[in-house]
């Protein structure tokens, strides 16, 4: 399976939103990863639900919706609404995670789980069955830029092991060209990359060297 290359728009030029989802388009990304943050969940506020209904206009790309919010089963429908193709919650964000699956899946696009730095992988192996994406951070989630925790790429092949292969395993936080390969040999079929793709003067070789 081919790994699919997600960059974060977190990184890009929020005054410039729609040439930088066109130019990463079009040096080769597969999905858009859009980073939403509730100022709760992580210290910090991006992306809402409006700005993601303009971004599905400008680009045909499957829009990769990962909410670091409190409460995500309120918000789920109308990111949907807005266009959103794969949404991925937080397993430490609720107490009902297969509802919040179910929910997700009722709607119809993929449902995807994350999990926080400190967080172990042998506490979501009983959702794996019905999710389509697990996220692993490989950062504290709530800002772009920061340095890849090594120690969390061991929970990918922990994953890997417990599941099929058509589970998409995403790794998102400090991927580069050498921690995006470390994450592929370890299992991970999708890299979500801010930094390195956005701060790099060749988008199109940034997202080739990340497909490896
Ligand atoms: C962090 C976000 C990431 C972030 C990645 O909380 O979930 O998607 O934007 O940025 P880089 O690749 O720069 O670490
Ligand atoms: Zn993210």
């Amino acid at each position: 399976m081919k790994t699919i290359i997600s960059p974060s728009i977190l990184s890009a030029d929020f005054a410039n939103l729609e040439r930088d989802i066109k130019a990463v388009e079009k040096a080769g990304a597969d999905w858009i990863h859009i980073d939403v943050m509730d100022g709760h969940f992580v210290p910090n506020i991006t992306i809402g639900v409006p700005v993601v209904k303009s971004i599905k206009k400008v680009t045909s790309l499957p829009l990769d919706v990962h909410l670091m919010i409190e409460n995500p089963e309120k918000f789920i429908k109308d990111f949907k609404d807005a266009g959103a193709d794969i949404i991925t919650f937080h397993y430490e964000a609720v107490e009902d995670v297969m509802g919040v699956i179910n929910f997700i899946k009722s709607l119809g696009i993929k449902a995807g789980l994350s999990i926080k730095p400190k967080t172990k992988p042998d506490e979501i192996f009983e959702f794996l069955p019905y999710l389509d994406l697990v996220l692993v951070m490989t950062v504290e989630p709530g800002f772009g830029g920061q340095s890849f925790i090594h120690d969390c790429a061991q929970k990918i092949p922990v994953l890997r092991q417990e599941v099929e292969d058509d589970l998409i395993i995403q790794v998102d936080g400090g991927i580069n060209n050498i921690t995006g390969h470390i994450c592929v040999s370890l299992g991970a079929n999708s890299l979500v990359a801010g930094n390195y793709i956005y701060k790099s003067d060749d988008l199109s070789r940034a997202i080739k060297t990340l497909k490896g």
